[in-house]
C-alpha cells in the first residue's frame, strides 16, 4: 500500500473511532494526502539518547494513535524503557523531537508530562513503603479540604474513596489504608497501575505491567486496557510475555540495540517474526532439549516443614539430575517455603537433608555455607546491591573464590570471573564497573542469576527466574538449569508460568494454600491437571 515507514499512519488499518478526531480529512477524498490529517496522538522522530559509555537509542521512531495499544518489543537493554522515560520527561533526549497532539513538546519532568496527560507505569516499582496504599496512589496530588497554619489539609475521606475506586476498577482487594510495606510484588504492581489510572491520562505507558501478575490478574488488567482503548486512550505496552500480546495489541514496534527495526500491525505479523527481529536471527525452540536424566539418588529432602499461618506439612524430595517445579497460584506458599529453607524466614518444625546431612539453618548465611542458593523473585529488595558495581554484585556471595590465600581480593581473578558470567548470560553493560542500578531491568535480573551461579551452590531455588527476561536469555537460563542438573546440582524452579514448568521440570509439586496438594510427573500431566491441584480441587495422597 506504499505507506510504510516510521511515523506514517496506515490509513486502511486505522481504528474506527479515529474518524471523529480527523475533521478535514474528508476534504481530500480518495487522496493519500489524508495521512497528514491523521496526526498521531504522539510521535517521536529521530530520538537518540547517549549515556556515558552507552548509546541507548539511535534515531528511533515511534508513533501512537488514539485508541490503540502499541507494543514495544526488544531484548533486555534494547532501549524500550529509555525511550518511554524520554516521553515521560524522566530523561531528556540527546537529539530528536517529541510531537504530542500536533505540537512539538519538551518535558523536563514527569510532573510536566503528567500535566499534559501522559502517565507511565515504570518497570521498577517506586512506591513509598511507609505510606498507605491510598497515599501512594495520590502522592503529591492528595485531595485537599482547606488550609491550616500554612499547609493544606488532606481530605482523607475522599483520598480513601478515590483510591478504593481505582483499586476496584482493577478488581483488586487491597485495603487502601494499609501501608505499602508488606505487600507482595504483584500487589505493588497493581497499586502502581491504579496510580497511573488515577491520572486519567490520554497516553498511558505500561512498562512490564504484568511481569509479576498471575494470569487472572493479567486478565483483569486487560479488561481495563480494553475499556481505556475504547475511550480513546493511547497505550504503549512493553512486555517480554509475547504470548499474551495477541489479546490486546494493535501494532508492534521492535527495537534492537537501541535502533529502530520495524513497526507492524500485530494481526499481520507473528510472534516468531517479532522474535527474529528482536534477536536478529530466528529462534527455533522455546525450551532446550533436556540433557540431564534423573536418577534414584535423593540429594535433597524436606520433611514436615511448617510455619504457623504460612505453610503446613511440606515434604518433598529432589533426585540427582532432576529439575523439580513448584507450581501454584500467587500466595500459595512456594516462595515462603523456599525462603524458610534458605533461612530467610523462621521454620516452626521440619527437617531438611542435603546429600544425607541434616542441615541446621537459622540464617541465609548458614544456608549459603551449606551450599544452598535462593534466587529471589524480588530483585530490588533481596537480590542486588543496586548502588554497587556489576563485578561487586557478581562476586558478593562468593568472595572467597576471588581472593588470594591472604584473604585479599585478587582483582584479575575477580575481573575474569565477572566477564565469564557476563558472556554466559549475555549481560549488556558498558563495563564491569558500571553501577547495577544503571542497567536495564532484565540485565539486573541476569546479574542475580550470575551471582548465584558463581557461588557454585549444591541446590538452587530459582524463584520466577525469567520474569522480565527476553526470549533469547530465557533459553540461556533454561540451558544453565539443565546443565546444573546434569552436573548433580539440585534445581528447584518456582514459576507461575505453566508452560515453563511443563517445558523444564521432571516433576512438579503443586501448592495450594500453604500445602502441597500433589507431586506430579511432568511428562504425565498437563496445564489443566496442575490447575486442578493448584486450586485445591484435586489432591493426591502422597
Ligand atoms: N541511567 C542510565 N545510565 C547509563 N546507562 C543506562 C541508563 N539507563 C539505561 N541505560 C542503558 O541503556 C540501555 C537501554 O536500557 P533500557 O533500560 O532502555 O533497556 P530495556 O529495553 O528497557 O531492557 P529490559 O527489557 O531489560 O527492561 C542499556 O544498555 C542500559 O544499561
Ligand atoms: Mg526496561
Amino acid at each position: 500500500m506504499g505507506l510504510t515507514g516510521p511515523g506514517e499512519a496506515n490509513v486502511e488499518n486505522r481504528p474506527a473511532e479515529l474518524g471523529q478526531t480527523m475533521h478535514g480529512a474528508t476534504m481530500l477524498p480518495g487522496r493519500v494526502a489524508s495521512v497528514a490529517a491523521i496526526e498521531p496522538l504522539l510521535r517521536l522522530d529521530n530520538i537518540s539518547k547517549d549515556f556515558p559509555g552507552v548509546k541507548a537509542l539511535a534515531n528511533v521512531h515511534f508513533d501512537l494513535r488514539r485508541g490503540e495499544v502499541h507494543a514495544v518489543c526488544g531484548e533486555n537493554g534494547a532501549g524500550k524503557s529509555t525511550l518511554m522515560k524520554i516521553v515521560s520527561g524522566v530523561y531528556q533526549p540527546s537529539s530528536g523531537t517529541i510531537t504530542y497532539k500536533g505540537e512539538e513538546r519538551h518535558f523536563s519532568s514527569t510532573r510536566e508530562s503528567e500535566a499534559a496527560g501522559i502517565a507511565i507505569i515504570h518497570q521498577e516499582l517506586n512506591l513509598v513503603p511507609h505510606l498507605t496504599v491510598a497515599e501512594n496512589i495520590y502522592l503529591a496530588r492528595e485531595p485537599r479540604r482547606g488550609f491550616l497554619g500554612g499547609s493544606f489539609l488532606v481530605d482523607r475521606k475522599k483520598l480513601r474513596a478515590d483510591a478504593k475506586r481505582c483499586l476496584d476498577r482493577l478488581g483488586v482487594d487491597i485495603n487502601p489504608d494499609r501501608p505499602v510495606r508488606g505487600l507482595s510484588v504483584a500487589q505493588c504492581q497493581m497499586v502502581e497501575i491504579a496510580k497511573a489510572l488515577s491520572l486519567d491520562a490520554e497516553v498511558l505507558i505500561m512498562d512490564e505491567p504484568t511481569s509479576s501478575l498471575t494470569e487472572q490478574e493479567t486478565g483483569k488488567l486487560f479488561k481495563v486496557i480494553r475499556d481505556l482503548k475504547a475511550s480513546g486512550v493511547g497505550i504503549v505496552y512493553i512486555s517480554h510475555r509475547l504470548d499474551e500480546m495477541s489479546e490486546i495489541v494493535d501494532r508492534v514496534t521492535v527495537l534492537r540495540d537501541g535502533r529502530y527495526i520495524s513497526t507492524d500491525d500485530f494481526a499481520a505479523t507473528s510472534i516468531d517474526a517479532i522474535v527474529s527481529k528482536m534477536v536478529g536471527r530466528s529462534l527455533e525452540e522455546k525450551f532446550p532439549e533436556r540433557t540431564s536424566v534423573p536418577s534414584d539418588e535423593v540429594i535433597f529432602s524436606a520433611q514436615g516443614l511448617s510455619r504457623a499461618g504460612v505453610f503446613r506439612d511440606i515434604s518433598f524430595t529432589l533426585r540427582r539430575g532432576e529439575i523439580l517445579g513448584f507450581a501454584g497460584l500467587m500466595g500459595a506458599g512456594r516462595t515462603e517455603v523456599a525462603r524458610a529453607i534458605f533461612g530467610a524466614d523462621p521454620l516452626d518444625t521440619g527437617t531438611v537433608t542435603l546429600h544425607g546431612h541434616t542441615l541446621s539453618i537459622s540464617s541465609p548465611r548458614d544456608a549459603i555455607a551449606a551450599g544452598l542458593a535462593y534466587l529471589s523473585e524480588d530483585r530490588k529488595a533481596q537480590g542486588l546491591a543496586v548502588k554497587m558495581t556489576v563485578d561487586a554484585n557478581m562476586t558478593l556471595a562468593n568472595m572467597a573464590a576471588v581472593s588470594n590465600r591472604f584473604g585479599l581480593i585478587d582483582f584479575a581473578k575477580h575481573a575474569r570471573a565477572t566477564k565469564e558470567y557476563i558472556d554466559l548470560l549475555n549481560i549488556r553493560t558498558p563495563s564491569i564497573k558500571q553501577p547495577v542500578r544503571l542497567l536495564s531491568g532484565g540485565n539486573q535480573q541476569k546479574i542475580i542469576i550470575g551471582k548465584w551461579l558463581f557461588r557454585k551452590s549444591k541446590l538452587l531455588f530459582f524463584d520466577e527466574p525469567t520474569r522480565g527476561i527476553d526470549v533469547g536469555a530465557k533459553l540461556a537460563i533454561y540451558r544453565i538449569m539443565d546443565e546444573l542438573a546434569a552436573n548433580g546440582i539440585g534445581v528447584v524452579l518456582i514459576s507461575s508460568e505453566l508452560p515453563e514448568i511443563l517445558g523444564m521440570t521432571d516433576r512438579v509439586a503443586v501448592f495450594h494454600q500453604g500445602r502441597i496438594t500433589g507431586v506430579l510427573e511432568t511428562a504425565k500431566t498437563d496445564q489443566e491437571e496442575i490447575m486442578r491441584y493448584a486450586s485445591g480441587y484435586a489432591r493426591s495422597a502422597g
